[in-house]
């Protein structure tokens, strides 16, 4: 997967890309990361990138020119590949909207600024617009870290073989079982004991509901949304009760 990360700030993206599963993916030729400057696509003596808006009002819009250019410098060819616009104003972002962000070769992300971009870069340039959450960053370059962390780390090859993202929060739209590892008893503290059982079946079973427990204490709205058996609605509504 090709991720083209248009921005302001490119030296934001330094730290989180040189750890971890990116750099991995990275160094597994599974993804390649290029950041682009805004900045490096003005043609005036001052590199201005943003300027007043219409009509007046506090703050300042990130000018069409510079990133239309930038688009289309690094998308000479039309078409298939989204073009991604980091706001506040966009949809809100999933573990579902990962997964299909995922199955794209190409990605192009833009980082707004939280003031604005103009309008006609929403209007005929950007295909999508992706929110990580309703409250307000100063700009979309931690949101195109989130979406770009999200999105790699389904890609075939990223994890290692032994880590499946099958069991995450929100993949199945449940939350995730508690996990203990050792020591079996912590200053008097004990795993549960079906975990030491090695009865595969009877433990796949106590997950499956303490993430459903988990989810209706937590989360419940998610549950609206999951899939559930009869057997689990059934269980959903033994746990309301009690
Ligand atoms: Cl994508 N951008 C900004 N500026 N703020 C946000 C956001 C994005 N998502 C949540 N808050």
């Amino acid at each position: 997967m090709q991720i083209d990360i248009l921005t302001l700030f490119p030296e934001m993206f330094e730290g989180p890309f040189n750890a971890g599963i990116i750099k991995r993916a990275i160094e597994r030729g599974i993804l390649d990361i290029s950041l682009h400057n805004i900045r490096d696509y003005t043609h005036d003596k001052h590199h201005t990138v943003d300027d007043y808006p219409y009509g007046g009002g506090a703050g300042m819009v990130l000018k069409p020119e510079p990133i239309f250019e930038a688009v289309e410098s690094i998308k000479p060819d039309s078409g298939g590949v989204p073009v991604i616009l980091l706001t506040p104003q966009g949809r809100l972002f999933s573990h579902q909207v990962a997964r299909g962000l995922s199955e794209y070769s190409r990605l192009i992300l833009i980082c707004g600024r939280y003031e604005g971009v103009d309008e006609r870069v929403r209007s005929y340039l950007v295909t999508d617009e992706i929110s990580i959450g309703d409250y307000v960053l100063s700009g979309g370059e931690l949101a195109a870290m989130v979406v770009t962390e999200a999105a790699v780390r389904l890609l075939p090859g990223v994890l290692g073989s032994e880590v499946s993202p099958l069991d995450d929060s929100h993949v199945a739209g449940l939350l995730e079982y508690p996990q203990y590892t050792r020591p079996a008893v912590y200053r008097g503290w004990s795993v549960p004991e079906i975990l030491l059982s090695g009865n595969h079946a009877q433990i796949g079973k106590w997950r499956h509901e303490q993430a459903i427990l988990r989810t209706l204490e937590r989360r419940p709205e998610l549950l609206d949304g999951a899939a559930l058996s009869e057997e689990e609605e059934e269980l959903v509504s033994r746990l309301k009760q009690s």
